[in-house]
């Protein structure tokens, strides 16, 4: 490592995201020295990669939650202008955008991290705090990258149905295991769009065992009226929050988001991975955007209503015409019962053109629709209403979309 790097910020600064970055990097290689079995699985799974499919230019992708609006053109005036400057390491660059989200969440220095994305860092999180003796407890249905997670490391897992109204249902989760390792929260919930209370996620925090953590992941805040738990971070509670930049801000494909938590639950992040990995930061342009997209005041409402509006919009022409959606979404996707298995609608709906989502197998009969634009979910509800009206079946042995297995982000499963 060049010490010329180090130059302006603190030695336990770089360290941290040195370590923290090197540690995300790696999840995935890092296996392979670590758990054999689990890197095995890796591999094998990464031959999944094989007879994808690529999509038509003319498909209408709402399946994996992505922004079709794209980055802000305040993100995008970043990235031209520090693209120039891409020749340097700009470690400033990156602390930059780290002062800026700790300035607006009240966060002392070394609260929080900047990754690409928040998939590597959501696996550390976990897999830092789970193991064969330490259970993972999670919502079912959500966001399958808990369980993946406690998978690889052997954790038991202890899936617990959501409440009525779609919320975690965390006094189940308290009474699932005794002692586990971590509680799994994804607020809004991944699929269902609905929301935990905060309330019922801070009375588990005071009530969890010792040794525990929960992990609350909001990647989906920005669209909703849930009351964020990062001021939890700050009175040092057991709780890591993921943040990421690829859905309101529309970055996934530029790689950007922050975990916020203590500083020795962050640090606890080295133990998954050696520590002599390759580093891979976020890069400048992708920590300028972050930046940018964090001081645009009007990005988060606009894009909220937006998308509320079209999705509104798009529950009402479904529930009018007779279809059952799981009510209370504050997300960017919401549930429709297709009344078949929900892979098969997926191919017939593939067929006129319209990538939906994926289902779980706690509705198996459910896809899931991310919002997309006005035009792209007027195609929607056309395609919707020919393939309901089509027999069940009828779609079988239809083209199927198909992603990479191995893929952290369980949104780029298009199958
Ligand atoms: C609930 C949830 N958490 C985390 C992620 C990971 O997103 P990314 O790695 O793009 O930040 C996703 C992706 O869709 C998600 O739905």
């Amino acid at each position: 490592m060049n010490s010329d790097m180090t130059q302006g910020v603190s030695r336990r600064s770089f360290l941290r995201i040195v370590g923290a970055a090197s540690a995300a990097a790696t999840t995935f290689p890092a296996f392979a020295s670590m758990t054999p079995p689990a890197a095995a699985g890796q591999t094998a799974r990464r031959s999944g990669t094989r007879g994808m499919q690529p999509l038509s230019a003319d498909t209408v992708v709402i399946s994996s939650n992505e922004n079709p609006l794209g980055p802000a053109q305040s993100a995008l005036t970043a990235i031209c202008s520090m693209g120039a400057q891409g020749g340097r390491y700009h470690w400033d660059e990156y602390m930059k955008t780290i002062d800026v989200f700790n300035g607006q969440f009240g966060l002392k220095k070394d609260y929080s991290a900047l990754f690409p994305g928040s998939s590597g860092p959501l696996d550390l999180a976990l897999m830092s705090n789970i193991g064969p003796d330490k259970p993972l407890v999670y919502g079912d249905p959500s966001y399958e990258q808990g369980p993946r997670a406690a998978e690889t490391m052997k954790a038991p897992k202890y899936p617990v149905p959501l409440t009525a109204t779609y919320a975690h249902d965390v006094k189940a989760m308290l009474k699932a295991h005794p002692s586990p390792g971590a509680y799994y929260i994804v607020n809004p919930n991944n699929p269902t769009g609905t929301i935990t209370p905060k309330e019922d996620i801070v009375w588990l925090v005071n009530n969890k065992p010792a040794g525990s953590v929960v992990i609350i992941d909001e990647a989906y805040t920005h669209f909703s009226d849930n009351e964020s738990c990062i001021d939890l971070v700050p009175q040092d509670k057991d709780v890591i929050v993921m943040r990421t930049f690829s859905k309101i801000y529309g970055m996934a494909g530029l790689r950007a988001g922050f975990v916020v938590a203590r500083p020795d639950l962050i640090d606890r992040f080295n133990n998954v991975g050696g520590p002599s990995q390759s580093l891979a930061s976020v890069s400048i342009s992708s920590a300028a955007a972050a930046r940018a997209s964090l001081l645009d005041k009007d990005l988060v409402p606009l894009r909220k209503k937006i998308n509320a509006d079209i999705r509104t919009e798009s529950v009402e022409f479904l529930t009018k015409h007779g279809y059952k959606v799981i009510p209370g979404s504050q997300g960017n996707m919401f549930m429709v019962d297709v009344k078949r298995p929900g892979k098969q609608f997926q191919s017939a709906m593939l067929k006129e053109n319209v990538a939906v989502g994926r289902t779980w197998s706690a509705m198996p009969n459910y896809v899931r629709v991310t919002v997309g634009t006005k035009s792209e979910m007027a195609k929607f509800q056309t395609a919707f209403v020919k393939c309901m009206d089509m027999p069940a079946g009828a779609a079988n042995g239809a083209a199927e979309l198909h992603a990479p297995e191995f893929h952290v982000p369980s949104e780029l499963y298009r199958g």
